[in-house]
């Protein structure tokens, strides 16, 4: 499916109270929620596919799972409770599911095997493969002719035992982080992870709510194993909206149309796009905080003001890793240079996101020269019927439609059925907002 922008003079301020339930939350709700003692009901669950194939991957691993629109019954059976499932996983288009799982997997008494579409078995496994290696567990996987990785199908060879590690991150990736610490919980000894640089906690945050001791110092997180339990099984748990959402809504109202977002995830780990965005001079306004106790969220305000390029690199990197392309639309409504250093893991996200933006924003008519951990981008959206293929990233489908709108131009962008794996209702809130659009068949 592609999206066809035509240009809005219709564009009005808007209210948006529905931005889905935050995906890295939502998975972890899943996993959790699974190996827990008792129930935990989530509410504002995500979803968008790539969360429901971690749905029915746990009912497959023996955990009864009812969910009815976003609200999600997950009926834990602790920490030795899974079943070996009678299939292969399928993780979809997951990056978040497939090595977090493993992690899980990784302390089974049974063997599974793990995979995903196309774009999953392009993506290298030997991050998490090597620690949990390191822990006492078997995992193969594939080769790619010319890379020297490991790539999915993934099989997990049971009745290993695991021991706990200290485990220094040679990449802020808090997804390898999370598959250490869940592997933990199935391992003798405590396990320590050390970060480069710090990246989202929502697995450490969940983890201290299920009443685990979690210690953190710093860049030094050490779990001890234990039993998890929900302190509260009748309160349903909300998840915030998700940040990385709204970030496309955030970018709309500080370049054309205000907008006021409620209920947006502002966990520290994870909202500096907003911190960047007020830098580059953005006219943003903070209400109704709250949640602190779980994960932080907030009312948020923007409108149009005057914007300048700043440059973007170091621990603030993977704090706003998955916003950097709808940064680099913003950029192109800046003055100045937009500099990305540092962001080389963009390149092995669903797409390789330096290329894509690259392409994008050529496409656009503006200027950008490519590094190899970033780019450095000028100028504006200058061409009208410009045309982008979003390499089945969603995240570079949105940000194209969303500097197509933001610009008032023409343009066609390829391949916009991957935007369900996030934002199932990316398209509704674009025609609220008064968006002129059509979805046509590719
Ligand atoms: C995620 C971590 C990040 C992020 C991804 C979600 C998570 O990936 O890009 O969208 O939920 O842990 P990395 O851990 O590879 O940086």
């Amino acid at each position: 499916m592609d999206c066809v922008v035509a240009p809005s003079n219709r564009l009005t301020p808007t209210v948006i109270t529905d931005i889905p339930g935050d995906k890295s939350i939502s998975h972890r709700a899943i996993i959790l929620g699974s190996l827990a003692d008792n129930p935990s009901v989530f509410t504002h669950f995500l979803t968008a596919e790539d969360c429901l194939n971690t749905v029915s991957i746990f009912r497959a691993l023996g955990v009864s799972i009812e969910r009815f629109e976003d609200r999600v019954t997950v009926n834990g059976v602790g920490i030795q409770g899974l079943q070996p499932p009678s299939q292969l996983l399928d993780t979809g288009n997951s990056g978040t599911g497939i090595r977090l799982i493993t992690g899980v997997l990784a302390g089974q008494l049974f063997s599974t095997t793990l995979s995903g579409d196309a774009s999953i078995q392009r993506r290298p496994m030997k991050r998490v493969v090597d620690p949990l290696t390191q822990m006492g567990a078997h995992i193969t996987g594939h080769a790619i002719a010319g890379k020297s990785d490991i790539y999915p199908p993934l099989t997990v060879h049971g009745g290993h035992p695991l021991s706990g590690i200290v485990y220094s991150l040679p990449v802020a990736s808090a997804q390898v982080k999370s598959a250490v610490l869940l592997a933990g919980l199935f391992a003798t000894g405590s396990t320590t992870v050390i970060e480069p640089e710090r990246c989202r906690d929502h697995t450490e945050r969940m983890m201290a709510g299920y009443g685990l001791e979690i210690k953190r110092d710093n860049h030094t997180i050490e779990l001890t194993p234990g039993r998890l339990r929900n302190p509260n099984p009748k309160v349903p748990i909300r998840i915030p909206s998700d940040f990385s959402s709204a970030a496309f809504f955030l970018v709309l109202g500080a370049v054309t149309c205000p907008v006021t977002l409620t209920g947006i995830g502002l966990n520290d780990t994870r909202r500096t796009l907003l911190d960047v965005l007020v830098r580059m001079g953005a006219k943003v306004t903070i209400t109704d905080r709250s949640g602190d106790d779980f994960e932080p969220h907030a009312t948020i305000h923007v409108e149009p003001s005057p914007l300048r390029n700043v440059t973007i690199e170091g621990p603030d990197i993977p704090f706003l890793i998955d916003e950097i392309p709808i940064l680099a639309i913003a950029a192109l409504f800046a003055s100045g240079t937009l500099v990305v250093r540092d962001a080389a893991e963009l390149r092995v996200k669903e797409s390789d996101r330096i290329a894509a933006i690259v392409a994008s924003v050529r496409a656009m008519g503006a200027s950008i020269i490519e590094k190899d951990d970033g780019f450095e981008l000028f100028g504006t959206i200058s061409v009208d019927g410009f045309v982008v293929e979003s390499q089945g990233d969603h995240r570079i489908a949105m940000s194209a439609i969303i500097g197509a709108i933001a610009a008032g131009k023409s343009a066609r962008v390829l391949g916009c059925d991957c935007i369900r794996t996030s934002f199932p209702n990316f398209f509704d809130i674009l025609s609220r907002i008064g968006a002129e659009f059509s979805l046509v068949s590719a």
